[in-house]
């Protein structure tokens, strides 16, 4: 997958995989990445996906409409893309925290939804439920910070509940702090997000 790495300086941190929003790459979240953790590790990936020249990590059918089979086979092609950089570029597999907008939130909730050990934690930017009916697998060691607009109308405030409710429910550590925003990503909330990053890594 088209993507950027660059090492960090200090290794006990984890790597940040930024996955960007519908029409954005891989140079978006750069900035992001930069206030959750300057000395982390940074792996920025390009989603596969083309929707009218616009990149995306996975098909949709209409507007919040996902194409499940093909979510399911993006995400386990995103899956093998980290096992594969992690040898390439020498960072820790097993300590990598996502950190995703709106359409790459939702790449990276399918990553937790499909995987034991894909995540070690994500930050989840107005983020929906991925898929449902499925059992996920148990996510008990995992931290998850979801963000959302209270009006948000993509991707609204009862799929930010349920999306926490199911991620609780499968043993992750999962909270949410809002914003009286609609779906645009807020410097608020990414200090938020810094916070409790600090917090928890
Ligand atoms: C999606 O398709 O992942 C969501 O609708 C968010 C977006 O518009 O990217």
């Amino acid at each position: 997958m088209q993507h950027i790495f660059q090492k960090g300086t200090d290794e006990t941190k984890p790597t940040l995989l930024l996955l960007h929003g519908t029409g954005g790459n891989e140079q978006d979240l750069l900035p992001i990445g930069g206030m959750i953790d300057p000395t982390a590790s940074i792996l920025s990936v390009r989603g596969n996906i083309l929707e009218h020249g616009m990149p995306r990590f996975f098909r949709r059918l209409a507007e919040g409409v996902f194409d499940e089979e093909d979510l399911v086979f993006r995400t386990k092609e995103l899956y093998e893309f980290l096992n594969e950089a992690s040898e390439k570029y020498g960072f820790d597999r097993n300590h990598i925290v996502a950190v995703g907008y709106s359409n790459g939130a939702n790449i990276a909730g399918s990553l937790l939804f499909h995987y034991q050990d894909a995540l070690k934690g994500a930050i989840l930017h107005h983020p929906m439920v991925p898929r449902r009916g499925i059992e996920l697998p148990t996510l008990n060691g995992v931290h998850v910070f979801i963000t959302a607009g209270e009006n948000d109308p993509l991707c609204t405030p009862q799929e930010s509940k349920d999306l926490k409710t199911f991620l609780e429910n499968a043993g992750a550590n999962t909270s949410i702090h809002w914003e009286y925003n609609g779906h645009q990503l807020t410097r608020t909330e990414v200090e938020e997000a810094a916070e409790w990053y600090k917090k928890v890594f």
